[in-house]
């Protein structure tokens, strides 16, 4: 199939362009490099071997994005690109809602208009909120507790009544839980430009004594050492389900499906397996709670294990040893 990728270039975009590449796919990639960089459309073209054609340019502008639907016989989308920052999207709401929204729809109006209507969704886990209990199922209640998470449920929304509205679509939703890790050619990974908001990227800049300690963000909490739970996935497993959900773009329906581990790492545990891992030290301090956290999440990924095929293979030390190895191979 020939798959429009937009955001690409970014973390889990760059990691899913190798999977289809290699999987006998052809892409179109689309990305303004607003959080990414344009080196990254090489890597992606030296580690699978394949060249595809990239746009640079900003989804929201409706007529550039026609000009990629006009030259390429597009036949269905995935959507990575994005803002993606919970504290940024409390202090920029309507950044967060202009981009997020109007790219989603600029898309649809598109992948609409060219006969194209399969569109598979980067959504997330933070669509659930905080949750009752665990683990999380599909059906559990939506909530969000930040506009970065709102722009997915709205998305969410928006895709859902597009499909009332014309039940040819062919719509999955994939509900991320905690991506981590990188390649294993070491050649991409996730590098924010800033300071880290997120746990891993944050643990290998101390590691890499870019940082001088990692705070950890309560000890308090009812978990089985007091740290946040989280479902870490690792990030080249998340690829792989994308090429999965491509087989349902095919029964003209909507299909939500979260991808995860089902396995719960508190803070420590991650901490303590890079550092055993690795073999080097990650100071830190215990810090207060961080607002808006919850204590403990992850996934039931049993529905995309039964409808999809989706296995998360690699474990947590894989996840540690890969994304300390894309530091040491980009020093
Ligand atoms: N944490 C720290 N110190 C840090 C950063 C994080 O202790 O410097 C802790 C957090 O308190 C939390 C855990 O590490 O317990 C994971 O935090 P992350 O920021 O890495 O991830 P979150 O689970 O908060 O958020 C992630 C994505 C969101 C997404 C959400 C879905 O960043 O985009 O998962 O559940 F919405």
């Amino acid at each position: 199939m020939k798959i429009l990728v937009t955001g690409g270039a970014g973390y889990i975009g760059s990691h899913t362009c190798i999977e289809l590449l290699e999987n006998g796919h052809d892409i179109v990639v689309v990305d303004n490099f607003s959080n990414s960089k344009p080196e990254v459309i090489d890597k992606i073209k030296e580690i699978s071997g394949k060249d595809f054609s990239f746009y640079e340019l900003d989804l929201c502008d409706k007529d550039a994005l026609e000009e990629v639907f006009k030259k390429e016989q597009i036949e269905a989308a995935i959507h990575f690109a994005g803002y993606k920052a919970v504290g940024e999207s409390v202090k920029k709401p309507l950044m967060y809602y202009q981009n997020n929204l109007l790219s989603t729809l600029v898309l649809c109006e598109l992948l609409a208009k060219y006969d194209c209507k399969k569109l598979v969704f980067s959504s997330s886990a933070t669509v659930y909120g905080s949750p009752d209990h665990l683990p999380i199922t599909e059906d559990f209640p939506l909530s969000t507790t930040n506009p970065y998470g709102t722009t997915k449920l709205m998305i969410e929304q928006i895709l859902k009544d597009l499909h009332i509205s014309d039940p040819t679509w062919d719509i999955v939703i994939l509900r991320y839980f905690n991506p981590i890790g990188a390649h294993e050619s070491g050649f991409i990974g996730e590098s924010p430009n800033n300071i880290p908001n997120n746990l891993m990227p944050y643990i290998v800049k101390v590691a890499n004594k870019e940082l001088p300690e990692l705070g950890i963000f309560g000890d308090d909490y009812e978990t089985k050492d007091g740290t946040g739970v989280r479902d870490y996935i690792h990030v080249c497993d998340l690829a792989h389900g994308h090429l999965l959900a491509l087989n349902k773009l095919n029964d003209h329906a909507i299909h939500y499906y979260n991808l995860g581990t089902g396995n719960g790492y508190s803070v420590l545990d991650l901490v303590e397996t890079f550092k055993r891992v690795n073999n080097i030290d990650v100071p830190y301090t215990i810090k207060d709670r961080r607002p808006g956290d919850i204590a403990a999440c992850y996934a039931d990924p049993s529905k995309a294990q039964k409808e999809l095929g989706f296995v998360a293979e690699r474990t947590l030390d894989d996840m540690c040893k890969s994304a300390w190895n894309f530091i040491l191979k980009n020093k």
